[in-house]
């Protein structure tokens, strides 16, 4: 049994609140402090904190930021600022997690007032995968667990990974789910019970993870159609003997060597339900340019779909039930290459229920503006772990028996 806050007992509580507000980071000035370059995982917890802090919980929030050793490896100071600017109870920073100073920290904290820990990951045992059990005995359970009452995972995005912030504290404290948790497994949780029929646009650059939920998504009859765009449509493209390119066909295998044999297959399965781009669009002397199928192979990548998939897409989603957006359908990032992941994901919000999957998808549609889904998820790697029906181990250990 899963609890939700509703079940928290929460006035003068202290709770350890795990959040993922990993976030992409400007380049900082010689000598200044990083600072946030995006902060939508931030306010996407803002509801859960506040709601905790109003509540007369004492709020110790747990985050990572960037992996060890990678580019965005930071403390949370900037995190912490920006918080405290969004959530309207104080938020503090304290750059220790479980030190003697961050239990202390813990222990003083004023009813209805939160503080942010310092990056989980600043410890080494945060960046391996246990066992629950195991997890539980890490420094990081083992000191900070005393000083709590009860455990929040809120952590949606990060839910994926066996680290002891995410599988430990259950093991030692109540746990209950966040109501950032709460909505996404609601939703995607529930995607065989969405409306149909239920289309799947793939695109995106992750080629093999498109294939694979593709092949799982029809496998088990949760998908009635599968767009293709971006990389994946390439991959596609070529599956089905399309000759695009050398220069389409190199970006395809420098992500993967197996996707163009994962594409065919698929499509020896179930080609009726996979829809491929009818044609593409490249950058010719500056300009964009839109070539059917016929007019290939291009000396250019392709880098877009163009407007007669636009139009064969759009057909697709206007009677679709529920339409589930993993992975841009072209290059977005530059605005000549936009149009076709606009033009398409403007088109799913007139689905009934439309579902946007998290990391690069979600950031698309932040960039493009666009506005009018129903769900915007906030994991990347976890929202495409449960696409493909699986399980996440954060969502398993949240699942407890009744305690006295
Ligand atoms: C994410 O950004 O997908 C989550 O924060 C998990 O981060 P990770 O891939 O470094 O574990």
């Amino acid at each position: 049994m899963i609890r939700t806050l509703d079940d928290l007992g929460v006035e003068g509580a202290a709770l350890g609140v795990r959040v993922d507000i990993n976030s992409p980071l400007d380049d900082g000035g010689p000598g200044e402090p990083r600072e946030l370059a995006d902060d939508a995982r931030l306010r996407a917890h803002v509801d859960t904190v506040r709601e905790l802090c109003d509540r007369g919980g004492r709020v110790a929030i747990l985050a990572h930021q960037g992996r060890p050793g990678g580019d965005d490896f930071a403390d949370l100071s900037a995190h912490a600022a920006r918080l405290d600017e969004l959530v309207e109870p104080p938020v503090g920073y304290c750059d220790g997690t479980f030190s003697a100073d961050a239990r202390a920290r813990v222990e003083n904290l004023d009813a209805g007032s939160a503080v942010l820990l310092e990056n989980t990951r600043f410890y080494s045992e945060e960046y391996m995968s246990f066992e629950p059990e195991r997890a539980a005995a890490t420094y990081l359970v083992e000191r900070l667990s005393p000083v709590l009452d009860a455990y929040v995972n809120d952590a949606f995005a990060t839910s994926h990974r066996r680290q002891p912030s995410i599988v430990g504290f259950p093991e030692t404290l109540p746990a209950y789910a966040g109501r950032v948790m709460e909505r996404e497994l609601e939703v995607l949780g529930n995607i065989g019970e969405s409306p149909e029929p239920r289309v799947y646009v793939l695109g995106g650059a992750k080629v093999d993870d498109s294939i694979d939920v593709a092949r799982s998504v029809l496998e088990r009859g949760l998908a009635d159609a599968v767009l293709t765009g971006g990389v994946v449509g390439n991959a596609f493209l070529l599956a089905d003997g399309v000759s695009l390119g050398a220069a389409s066909a190199a970006v395809v295998n420098e992500r993967s060597h197996e996707a163009v044999k994962g594409a065919g297959e698929l499509l020896d399965d179930f080609s009726h339900r996979v829809y491929l781009p009818r044609d593409v669009a490249v950058e010719r002397d500056g300009e964009r340019v839109e070539l059917d199928l016929e007019e290939l192979p291009a000396a250019e990548p392709a880098l877009d779909v163009g407007a007669r998939t636009v139009a064969a897409y759009a057909e697709v989603l206007e009677d679709a039930g529920t339409a589930i957006l993993n992975g841009p359908a072209g290059v977005f990032e530059d605005p000549l290459f936009e149009v076709g992941t606009r033009e398409l994901y403007t088109a799913a919000t007139r689905a009934e229920t439309s579902i946007v999957g998290g990391g690069d998808t979600a950031a698309a549609v932040r960039k493009l503006g666009l506005e009018g889904f129903d769900h915007v998820s906030t994991g990347g790697g976890a929202a495409l772990r449960m696409l493909t029906g699986d399980s996440l181990p954060g969502v398993e250990a949240l699942d407890q028996p009744e305690r006295p």
